[in-house]
């Protein structure tokens, strides 16, 4: 009985997740990118559908395998301005944010029109780069009630204690609802099928950890939206 309650426990429930990474074009040809898959905003979409949400996807550059269930409404975007936009648009009407995209802080100041060329800047290249607005930051501040709202944070540590301590700062300067770390590296995190999670509320606490398929730790994130939603601050 257990498993067919929590089967459909997000019905009714509306859910936006970001995922995948950004890019920032340099020029018609070139970007500025990130590791990220897309795999496990991905498997939270399919896994929240699975629990009877309502689910739309903000997918920046998934790779190729990595296919958003059909239930999904997927939005497609490429830049992180773009990012913030779609989120802008479809976070006031959805119950729960998972923000699992890998959003780009920098932009490319000036974009150039042509493809650089190699004859204008012998010897080396210097790009000047703009900090991207916090997208996340912006949802918190424009939070409704009753909504939840989490971040991920993907940190390079040398050990447990050290993830912790970052994904506390973290949630509290993002003043997120839940904020789900893990720990990433030259080997680990990103092509990866697997995933470990550390995920904090807040306060700091941790409310649970989940390691596995990023199907498992997808489900285990959403149990812990579920319980924040029925003890908001508990
Ligand atoms: N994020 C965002 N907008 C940005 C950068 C990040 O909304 N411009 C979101 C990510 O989607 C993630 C969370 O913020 O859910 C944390 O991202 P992270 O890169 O770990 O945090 P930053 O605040 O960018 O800090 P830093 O990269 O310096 O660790
Ligand atoms: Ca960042």
């Amino acid at each position: 009985l257990a498993l067919v309650e929590r089967e459909r426990d997000l019905e009714g429930v509306s859910i936006v997740v970001s995922a995948g990474g950004t890019r920032e074009p340099i020029d018609p040809v070139r970007f500025l990118g990130n590791r990220s898959s897309g795999r496990q905003g991905v498997a939270i979409a399919r896994a929240a559908a699975d629990r009877g949400a309502r689910v739309t996807l903000v997918a920046a550059h998934l790779d190729a395998d990595v296919r958003p269930d059909p239930r999904v409404e997927v939005v497609s975007v490429g830049t992180a301005d773009e990012l913030g936009r779609a989120m802008d648009a479809t976070a006031p009407g959805a119950d729960v944010i998972v923000m699992a995209a890998a959003v780009a802080d920098y932009s490319v100041a000036e974009v150039s029109a042509h493809k650089l060329r190699k004859q204008d800047s012998p010897g080396g290249l210097t790009l000047q780069l703009t900090e991207n607005r916090d997208v996340v930051a912006g949802l918190v501040a424009a939070r409704r009630e009753g909504q939840t709202i989490v971040a991920f944070a993907a940190e390079t540590v040398a050990d447990d204690d050290e993830l912790l301590e970052r994904a506390r700062t973290k949630a509290a300067r993002k003043g997120v609802d839940l904020l789900a770390a893990n720990a990433v590296g030259w080997t680990r995190g990103f092509e990866a099928l697997d995933n470990a999670l550390t995920i904090v509320d807040r306060d700091g606490r941790v409310v649970a950890t989940a390691s596995g398929s990023k199907d498992d730790t997808a489900h285990a994130l959403l149990d812990a939206i579920a319980a924040v939603r029925v003890s908001p601050g508990s």
